[in-house]
């Protein structure tokens, strides 16, 4: 850069810096030259900024003249250099495709296709059991009232079992599902007076801490049947079926008596470890035992709110889960995994 002599006045300054830049700018071929130049004439500490800042040093009847002189030379040098940054981006681009930089011909990246998820490839397994043993599949409705998740099975306001569900509450009336279980109710009432053998899978809500073993959101498949004669005898047959289809025909079934306020009598399904036989494991808790369902004989308070006379219809009911049995499967010992979006786990089920 010029320094300029001091001899020089303001005016005289201004028109030889405005020649001098254009000058420059004519030289500029990259965007690091561009970046420079801009630095020298334009910027916080360019020459034209610094002459700018003077003129309130100048005496009062030169100020207007020089002020008026240099904004002018300001926006003269700023539309030069626009333009002068255009024309450079442009033989950049001409330079990076003569070189091939850009080889517009190129195939673009192939997207590849995208598959279903663990969960999905679960239920699907677990739909296509049940359509064997003639269950159509329903689905009900995550945001539930208090009285289909609670009330009409049997578990009205206060009743002591509503703590076995901690329950993400919308409003006082309304609630997410804690399970699939009121999806029974809306079966009934949509298609009394049938017999009815259809699962409901779905997303469960619960206010819980999440861990490596449980999650607040989780699914479940509803099981029910009503029918005329239906016993408990059919339910442990089909949840027999349906484990050793699921589990490997080798498996054994083991049933425990149990409570839910739905069902009369309840019980639970166990089946012998899949990882140990039944010898007792780390993944068994040294039992020799996995549970796979809550279920039983749908109680006649609820047939009855479904709409079927209890003494006339007797049905069962089971609910399983998604992810559990699907990590028993495929050995994953974290159910964050499930819905941590992390592709390298998700990957893998592909
Ligand atoms: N709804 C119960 C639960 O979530 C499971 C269940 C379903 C039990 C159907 C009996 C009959 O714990």
């Amino acid at each position: 850069m010029t320094e300029y002599a001091p001899r020089n006045t303001p005016l005289e300054q201004l028109a030889q810096l405005e020649t001098e830049a254009l000058q420059a700018l004519e030289q500029v071929q990259t965007p690091e030259d561009l970046d420079r130049w801009y630095h020298t004439y334009l910027g916080r500490k360019g020459a034209l900024t610094a002459i700018l800042r003077s003129v309130g040093s100048l005496p009062p009847e030169e100020r207007p003249a020089v002020g008026g002189r240099a904004n002018e030379a300001k926006r003269r040098l700023e539309a030069a250099y626009d333009a002068r940054a255009e024309a450079v981006r442009q033989a950049q681009l001409a330079r990076e495709l003569e070189a091939g930089a850009i080889d517009v011909t190129l195939p673009g990246r192939p997207v590849g296709p995208g598959h279903l998820h663990i969960t999905t490839r679960t239920l699907r397994q677990i739909y296509a059991i049940f359509a064997e043993m003639g269950f159509q599949v329903y689905e009900a409705r995550d945001v539930e009232t208090d009285e289909m998740n609670f009330g009409l099975l049997n578990m009205p306001p206060h009743h002591p079992a509503r703590e076995m569900w901690d329950t993400f509450w919308i409003t006082d009336e309304v609630l997410l599902r804690t399970h699939t279980s009121p999806g029974q109710i809306r079966v009934m009432r949509e298609r009394y007076p049938e017999p009815i053998r259809v699962i409901l899978p779905g997303k469960c809500y619960r206010y819980e801490q999440i861990t490596a073993r449980s999650e607040h959101q989780f699914f479940q498949v509803e099981g029910l049947a009503v029918g005329r004669h239906i016993t408990m005898t059919d339910l442990i047959g089909t949840l027999t079926a349906f484990a050793r289809r699921f589990y490997g025909a080798e498996r054994r079934i083991r049933i425990r008596g149990s409570y839910f306020p739905f069902t009369e009598p309840s019980i639970e399904a166990d089946i012998d470890c899949i990882l140990c036989g039944g010898k007792g494991c780390r993944v068994c808790k040294y039992s020799g035992w996995l549970e796979i369902a809550g279920a039983g004989m749908v109680h006649p308070v609820v047939l009855a709110n479904g709409g079927y006379d209890p003494n006339e219809w007797s049905g069962f009911a089971f609910g399983l889960g998604v992810e559990r049995p699907a990590m028993l499967k495929y050995g994953i010992d974290d159910i964050r995994l499930f819905y941590g979006n992390d592709l390298r786990f998700l990957q893998q089920f592909g």
